[in-house]
C-alpha cells in the first residue's frame, strides 16, 4: 500500500488547477444507463472511484472508454445486456447504488448489491428503496442484494426524511423515464443535484426545481444520450483553502466555482483567511495563526459533512477553543485519534468534537481510515514540525486528482513510497 510522506513548514504558494467533480461525475455516469447510444462526460477527475464506475457500467455491458488527456468519458450504452451490479464492485464504492433508478427505469428489472457501511457510518439506502417502492418498484432485499422490478414505473409524491444527496439523484434518473409526474420535497439542494438536473434536462427530461427543497420531474418515454461537462469539485476547492489556511499560504484556485463554496468561504474568513477574486481564479491568503471557530455540518447551503475533518485539522493548530459539531454522518471523527498522534487536543463526545488549539503539530506515523480523513491528514502534516507519513493512501486516491502533484507545485515537499 502507497504511503506520502511530507515534510511540515513550508507556506504554499501559487496556483492549483480544481478537477471536476467527483460527486458530480459519478451520478453522471450512472444516468448514461437511461439512454441507448454514446455519452459524453467532459472534466472528469481521473480517479479510483471514477474507475469503479466505468468497471460497474461495463460490467452492466456498456462500452466504456476514459481519456485521461482529456479527461473526458465516452459511455456507449446501446448494448446493456446485464442488470446486475456485483457485490465485488459494489462494497468498493457505495455510490454504486445509482445505478438502481436508471437500470429500473430503462429495463425494469434491477439486482444492486446492498452497500455495506463504511468507516463513516451505516449510511443505509432504505429511503431510495421507500421512494421507489412509491413509484411502484417491487423491490425485495435478499442475500445482501436489491432485487427490483418494475413494468414501468409511475410518477408518485415523494417526502425524504433526510435530505440524501444520492437518494435524490437516484429518484430524479428514475422519475425521468416514469409515467406521470413525481414530485420529491426534502430533496437534496448540492450543486452536484442541480449539475445532473442540468444534465438530465439536456438528454430530454422535464425537470423542474432542483436546487431548492422540492423537485418535480414530468416523465418522458425517451431520452437521448449526453455530451455533459461536470462542475469543478468544490471540496477539493475547499481543501485547498484549508491548507492555505494552515501554512499561511497564498495560492490562486483556478476554475473553482465560489459560489458553490459559500458556506466554507464564509467560515475561513472568520478564522482570519482572506479571499480575492481575480481574473484567472480564486486568491486565498492565509494570515497567521487561525482564530478558532466552531463549525456544525449541515446539508447544502450548510456547512459540507466533507470539508468536517479537514476543518478540524485547520482548528487543531488555531488560536482558542473550537466545537465542531457533525449533524450527516454518526461516525465521522475518525481523524480525531490520528490528529491526536500529531499532538492535536481533541476530545470527542457523541456528535461533536471540542478542538483546544495548540501552538504546533509534530510529525507522526498516522492512518488514513477514509476519504475525507486523509485529506486532513494531508492538510495538517503540511503545518507540522517535521515529517509525517500517511499509510493507506488508497483513501485519498478515491477522491483526489493528483493531489502530490498538485501539493508540489505550490511548494509542498511530499513524497508518494509505493
Ligand atoms: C453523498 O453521499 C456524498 N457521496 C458523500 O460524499 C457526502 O458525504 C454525503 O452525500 C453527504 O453530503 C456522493 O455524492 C457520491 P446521504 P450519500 O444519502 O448520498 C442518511 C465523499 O467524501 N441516509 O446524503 O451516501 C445517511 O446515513 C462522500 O465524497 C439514510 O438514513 O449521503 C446519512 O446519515 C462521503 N438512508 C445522511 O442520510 C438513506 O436511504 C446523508 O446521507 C440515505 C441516506
Amino acid at each position: 500500500m502507497d504511503k506520502l510522506i511530507i515534510t511540515g513548514g513550508v507556506s504554499l504558494k501559487g496556483d492549483v488547477q480544481i478537477s471536476g467533480a467527483k460527486n458530480a461525475a459519478l451520478p453522471a455516469l450512472a444516468a448514461s444507463l437511461l439512454a441507448p447510444g454514446k455519452s459524453r462526460l467532459r472534466h472528469v477527475p481521473d480517479l479510483m472511484d471514477i474507475k469503479t464506475m466505468g468497471r460497474l457500467l461495463e460490467s452492466l455491458g456498456a462500452v466504456y472508454r476514459y481519456d485521461k488527456s482529456l479527461s473526458e468519458a465516452e459511455i456507449d450504452t446501446s448494448g446493456i445486456n446485464n442488470f446486475e451490479a456485483a457485490y465485488e464492485l459494489v462494497k468498493t464504492m457505495r455510490a454504486s447504488v445509482m445505478v438502481l433508478g436508471p437500470l429500473l427505469a430503462r429495463f425494469g428489472t434491477a439486482r444492486v448489491s446492498l452497500p455495506g457501511g463504511c468507516a463513516i457510518g451505516a449510511r443505509p439506502v432504505n429511503l431510495h428503496i421507500s421512494a421507489l417502492r412509491k413509484m411502484g418498484a417491487e423491490i425485495a432485499l435478499e442475500d445482501g442484494y436489491i432485487i427490483a422490478k418494475a413494468e414501468r414505473l409511475r410518477g408518485a409524491s415523494i417526502y425524504f426524511d433526510m435530505a440524501t444527496v444520492t437518494g435524490t439523484e437516484n429518484l430524479m434518473m428514475a422519475a425521468s423515464l416514469a409515467k406521470g409526474t413525481t414530485v420529491m420535497e426534502n430533496a437534496a439542494r448540492e450543486p452536484e443535484v442541480v449539475d445532473l438536473a442540468d444534465m438530465l434536462t439536456s438528454m430530454g427530461a422535464k425537470v423542474y426545481g432542483a436546487g431548492e427543497g422540492t423537485i418535480e420531474i414530468e416523465g418522458v418515454d425517451e431520452l437521448k444520450p449526453f455530451d455533459h461537462r461536470v462542475i469543478p469539485d468544490r471540496i477539493e476547492a475547499g481543501t485547498f483553502m484549508a491548507a492555505a489556511a494552515i501554512t499561511g499560504g497564498d495560492i490562486v484556485l483556478r476554475g473553482c466555482e465560489t459560489g458553490h463554496l459559500e458556506a466554507v468561504i464564509t467560515k475561513i474568513k472568520e478564522i482570519g483567511v482572506s479571499f480575492e477574486k481575480l481574473p484567472q481564479g480564486l486568491r486565498v491568503k492565509g494570515s497567521g495563526r487561525p482564530v478558532a471557530e466552531d463549525v456544525r455540518t449541515l446539508p447544502y447551503p450548510g456547512f459540507p459533512t466533507d470539508m468536517q475533518a479537514q476543518f478540524m485539522a485547520l482548528m487543531s493548530v488555531a488560536d482558542g477553543t473550537s466545537i465542531i459539531t457533525e449533524t450527516i454522518f454518526e461516525n465521522r471523527f475518525m481523524h480525531a485519534a490520528e490528529l491526536r498522534r500529531m499532538g492535536a487536543d481533541i476530545s470527542v463526545q457523541s456528535g461533536s468534537a471540542t478542538v483546544k488549539g495548540v501552538a504546533g503539530l509534530k510529525g507522526a506515523d498516522v492512518m488514513a481510515t477514509d476519504l475525507r480523513a486523509s485529506a486532513s491528514l494531508v492538510v495538517a502534516a503540511l503545518a507540522a514540525e517535521g515529517q509525517t507519513t500517511i499509510h493507506r493512501l488508497y483513501h485519498l486516491d478515491r477522491g483526489y486528482e493528483a493531489m502530490e502533484e498538485k501539493l508540489k507545485g505550490v511548494g509542498a515537499l511530499l513524497e508518494r513510497v509505493k
